[in-house]
């Protein structure tokens, strides 16, 4: 298999699993971090938290084309596999999965993962395709890979849990790990979709956390819900954002909805919103305490 800068890289899912059995047979744990390419930071410190938990991390780039309809971005979804390998490299991966589709799925494929419940509220509610195209390509990639670890970003907290769900229920021996957010200096999440956005809408898109970071406040100090987050949604709007698909104040485990208009003191929740900027979708979320 060729390879950069110390870095394997695999084409096919023989290559991996060859590799795999190779490291295993060394007695080595392997850490995993599954990407769709146009790494940033945020990615990087995923790598970081696979070498603190495992002998070598892995990585993957894959455009997954199930987890986007046919009106999304796939098409112009910024891909760069050659400075991706050469960052990867840098941080300490010593092998990237590079499949092609039809590598990830063959011709006639038609068998598809779906985690019940959890897929259809917030996001699958708004894109109701993604979470399939997600535990499918990500199932797949396990399978692939067999890792013992694998990290996922808290910026796409919902994905997270998803996949915790679909590694429990079908007994995946992987231990799920989740990475903080990684922020810009004025707290805007890194996200590779971040590219889409032109000066001026960079520049507006930071109310997304300065209105998260003062609507968690409101509701850990024992605000009603509904008022936050109907300030939250006007505060977004007079921003600048186009629309905004969510502003949710959720359990923390589950996404399941407090059952009162304020949240239980002592249990942790999730705030969770959904915007757009121009073209462009923003999502991010935040962990609260209510005091
Ligand atoms: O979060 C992502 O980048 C993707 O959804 C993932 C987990 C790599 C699956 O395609």
């Amino acid at each position: 298999m060729p390879k950069r800068n110390g870095l394997v890289v695999a084409r096919t899912r023989a290559e991996a699993r060859d590799w795999r059995r190779q490291l295993q047979a060394q007695g080595k744990r392997i850490a995993f971090v599954p990407t769709m390419g146009a790494l940033h930071t945020g990615h990087l410190s995923l790598v970081q938290i696979g070498r603190e938990k495992a002998d070598v991390v892995a990585a993957s780039i894959f455009v997954n084309p199930t987890q986007f309809a046919a009106h999304e971005d796939l098409g112009t979804y910024p891909r760069a596999e050659d400075s991706d390998l050469q960052k990867l490299a840098e941080a300490g991966c010593t092998f990237c999965y590079c499949p092609s589709p039809s590598e990830m799925y063959p011709a006639g494929d038609s068998t598809r993962v779906t985690v019940k419940d959890l897929s259809h509220i917030l996001e699958g509610e708004v894109r109701p395709h993604f979470f399939e195209g997600v535990a499918s390509v990500v199932s797949r990639l396990f399978l692939h890979v067999g890792p013992d670890v694998a990290v996922f970003g808290e910026k796409d907290f919902q994905q997270l849990l998803v996949i915790r769900r679909m590694v429990q229920d079908l007994g995946f021996p992987i231990e799920i790990v989740g990475g903080a957010t990684t922020r810009e200096t004025d707290g805007l999440a890194m996200s590779s979709r971040n590219a889409y956005l032109n000066a001026e809408e960079r520049a507006r898109a930071a109310a997304v956390y300065r209105v998260m970071t003062e609507t968690a406040a409101k509701v850990e100090t024992g605000e009603r819900i509904s008022a936050a987050a109907e300030a939250a949604q006007q505060a977004l709007l007079g921003a600048g954002f186009a629309s905004v698909d969510y502003v949710a104040v959720r359990r923390g485990d589950t996404l399941a909805p407090f059952g009162g208009d304020t949240a239980p003191v002592g249990v942790t929740g999730r705030l969770l919103i959904a915007a757009r900027m121009g073209k462009t979708r923003l999502i991010d979320n935040m962990a609260f305490v209510r005091k």
